[in-house]
């Protein structure tokens, strides 16, 4: 049990953005939400979150996942831990601190930091990296006994100072009353005139605590977000990982660098995911699928064995065995039945497809109750909205709608109708009736001599 605060109340002017950077998201969801999903993950049983520049903003999009507290002003890191000075007091065990840029960090960093800690018994153990390239990060000074003596930020930094590459995450690990305790000590006597968190470790040192180092083996979990290309760089690193445990898990995946799932999809043991793939949050897949290149599904469900081929599938139902595709668009709220053939350039929206109808080609199906085994020929078209509203079409079991029918509704069609081809359907259709609706055709034998 810890309690842990995520620092995220600064600007990200370099994300260029409107909106905070903090709810920029890495593979469909806020960098700030994936640090609050790694603490619970880690056993954290309070998240507090400190939040300054587009306060509200950030409290709206996260919601009630974490508490908030507010850094009026954003006067340096350790401000912004004061600022949650309440949380800290009532914390139960320790108090994690984190960054709410830092979307990499793992639950598993988290976790063994805090046994690294527990059993060192420090006062505050700070999470480190070693880098190739130290620049702009805090470096962590240490003794001839390789113990952490303190961090010094790079503007405050001796050129001997700024050769160390061992740096500092912006994550700890703090005892509560420790971290309260060296909180009310911090002043602003720096390069930046800031309250800078990391003097904490230099001040409970001198109280006569223990400070321990705990250094990451991946220094990606370290990576901060500043501006777009590091936001695309992160993307790349969770989209591998999210990809290599759907692979772990029975998941064939095509490509693995061109395919995009995002956080909170489900796919079951053998299917096979294809280059190209977008899935989005909230979709659900089946076992035995195969999803083909370039389709994008958005809170889609699709079920066991279903075939989807480069389509759009957005807040949809798809059953078993169902076959969607190529160039389909299903929009949502829909449900498509089982053994489903939804064919090319067919658009359904708001609509319930029973089992075994089959919508072959170029057809448009809106607000639409369609019956089992129903036959749709090319280019059948509801006619749902009048330009003010929308109404519903109706379609019993087992209808054969002819190519080019227009069903101009609302209409109630009964089951076992016939419909001829070309008709434009205006008025309901009893059970079992071949319905025809058109002009009957007139041949004018040797038109064409009479019009010389
Ligand atoms: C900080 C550390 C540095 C470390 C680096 C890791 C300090 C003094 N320095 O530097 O040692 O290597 O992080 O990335 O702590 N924030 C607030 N309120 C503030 C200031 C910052 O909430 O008043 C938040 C920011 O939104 C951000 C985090 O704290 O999420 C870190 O702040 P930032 O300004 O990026 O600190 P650095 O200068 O990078
Ligand atoms: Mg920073």
């Amino acid at each position: 049990m810890f309690t842990s605060v995520i620092l995220a109340a600064g600007m990200g002017t370099r994300m260029k953005s409107k909106m905070p950077k903090v709810l920029h998201k890495v593979c469909g969801k806020p960098l700030c939400g994936w640090v609050i999903d790694a603490s619970k993950a880690a056993g954290a049983d309070r998240v507090c979150a400190v939040v300054g520049h587009n306060a509200d903003m950030v409290k709206e999009a996260l919601g009630d996942v974490c508490e908030y507290a507010l850094q009026a002003e954003q006067k340096g890191t350790g401000h912004a831990v004061m600022q949650a000075a309440d949380v800290i007091k009532e914390a139960k065990g320790e108090v994690v601190i984190l960054n709410g840029d830092t979307p990499l960090v793992t639950a598993e960093t988290i976790k063994s930091a805090l046994e690294y800690h527990r059993s060192s018994e420090n006062a505050v153990t700070v999470i480190t990296a070693v880098l190739d390239d130290a620049a702009g990060y805090g470096r962590i000074v240490r003794g001839v006994d390789g113990g952490v003596m303190k961090i010094v930020e790079q503007k405050d930094a001796s050129d001997e100072e700024k050769k160390i590459n061992e740096v500092n995450s912006g994550m700890y690990v703090f005892d509560g009353e420790s971290l309260s305790y060296a909180l009310g000590k911090i002043t602003p006597n720096n390069a930046q005139g800031e309250y800078y968190l990391t003097d904490t470790l230099e001040i409970l040192l001198n109280a006569g605590k223990r400070v321990g180092g705990y250094a990451v083996s991946d220094n990606d979990e370290i990576r901060g977000i500043n501006d777009r290309v590091q936001l695309s760089e992160a993307d790349r690193i969770m989209q591998k990982r999210i990809n290599e445990a759907h692979m772990r898990n029975g998941v064939t995946i095509r490509n693995p660098e061109s395919v995009y799932i995002e956080d909170g999809v489900e796919i079951g043991s053998d299917t096979e995911i294809c280059p190209n793939v977008t899935l989005k949050s909230g979709t659900k897949i089946g076992s035995d699928c195969v999803i083909g290149s370039d389709s994008v599904l958005d809170r889609a469900v699709i079920h066991d064995g279903a075939d989807i081929l480069s389509s759009v599938i957005l807040e949809s139902e798809v059953d078993e065995g169902t076959h969607v595709g190529p160039f389909a668009y299903i929009r949502p709220n829909c449900r498509v039945g089982k053994n489903v053939k939804v064919g090319d350039f067919v658009e359904i929206k708001n609509s319930n497809i029973d089992d075994g109808t089959k919508i072959s080609h170029l057809t448009y199906i809106g607000d639409s109750d369609v019956g089992k085994r129903v036959n749709f020929g090319c280019g059948t078209v509801t006619c749902n909205y009048d330009g003010k509203n929308k109404y519903r079409t109706s379609i019993g079991d087992d209808c054969f709608v002819g190519c080019n029918t227009n069903f101009v509704s609302p209409i109630n069609v009964g089951d076992g109708v016939y419909i001829a081809a070309g008709s434009t359907i205006t008025e309901d259709i009893p059970k079992d009736s071949l319905s025809i609706a058109r002009a009957r055709q007139v041949n004018k034998e040797n038109w064409k001599d009479r019009r010389k």
